[in-house]
């Protein structure tokens, strides 16, 4: 058992499947008690009635109140876990990338704006941002998500920055391929580069669980990331090349 998180008031958005399901089946696990949230209301209880939970069903950019009350005044943490895997180029339309920013960037933000003035004056609070290696790196054939992803870690590393010191402590859960519906749904491009190094949605849970006793900000499920991330940074225009080189094998293949 983590001591930080038993008995913890814990949201998690979008976790009627996939992730967050598995984020609230763990801090179940751990003791906690659990505010399952998801868009899909029959999702959210179903795994709300699992664990023992409160489904508190709705849009994750505006739960924080409720989720607050369910937990009897006091969310000791949130995971700002739902995501839209918005696939496209430049040439997505304007209600894909509207989507996407509001889902992946902003509904952090709004919980963040919600959840701070608590957390601030307790001294404490936890933020677990489900970003994706592609907040880090970026998804072939997906500019919307890479981009919206970038902004998600940025956030969660801005968060961490200036809070730090006040008691806020900030997790950024970077995986590649995990097997939930958005692996399904990510179609050829995700059958390429995601699926071969695929993991459980378990793997997830445990790799933040790591990082929770080790107060760790940045989360890897997949170790290999460190090494892609420090040659984007390093050496860009190789780190480029060959993604660009995986970008051909994909419109070869389609
Ligand atoms: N599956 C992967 O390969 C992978 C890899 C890296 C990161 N991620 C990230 O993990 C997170 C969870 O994704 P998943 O793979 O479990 O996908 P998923 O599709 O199985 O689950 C996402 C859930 O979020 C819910 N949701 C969508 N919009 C919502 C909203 N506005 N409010 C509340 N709920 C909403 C959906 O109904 C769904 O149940 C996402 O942020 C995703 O970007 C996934």
């Amino acid at each position: 058992m983590v001591e930080a998180v038993r008995d913890a008031g814990v949201v998690v958005t979008g976790a009627g499947g996939g992730i967050g399901a598995a984020l609230a089946r763990r801090f179940a696990a751990e003791g906690a008690r659990v505010v399952v949230n998801d868009l899909d209301a029959d999702r959210a209880k179903a795994v709300a009635d699992e664990v023992g939970g409160i489904a508190v069903p709705g849009d994750a950019s505006a739960i924080v109140s409720e989720a607050r009350d369910a937990l009897g005044g006091t969310v000791d943490v949130y995971c700002a876990n739902a995501g839209l895997g918005s696939g496209g180029t430049e040439a997505a339309e304007e209600e894909v990338w509207a989507q996407a920013w509001d889902v992946n960037v902003m509904a952090h933000v709004r919980a963040a704006r919600a959840l701070l003035p608590a957390w601030l004056e307790r001294g404490e609070g936890r933020f677990v941002s489900t970003v994706s290696a592609a907040g880090l790196l970026t998804m072939i054939g997906a500019a919307p998500y890479s981009v919206t992803k970038h902004g998600a870690y940025a956030f969660a590393e801005w968060l961490s920055l200036t809070y730090r010191h006040r008691g806020l402590r900030v997790h950024a859960i970077c995986p590649q391929g995990v097997r939930t519906d958005m692996l399904t749904a990510s179609g050829s491009a995700g059958e390429l580069v995601l699926a071969p190094t695929a993991i459980d949605p378990e793997d997830v849970a445990d790799a933040l669980f790591a990082g929770i006793e080790e107060d760790r900000f940045l989360i890897l499920p997949h170790a290999e990331v460190a090494g892609y991330y420090q040659s984007r940074a390093g050496e860009p225009d190789r780190w480029l090349a060959g993604m660009n080189h995986i970008q051909q094998r994909w419109e070869a293949a389609r």
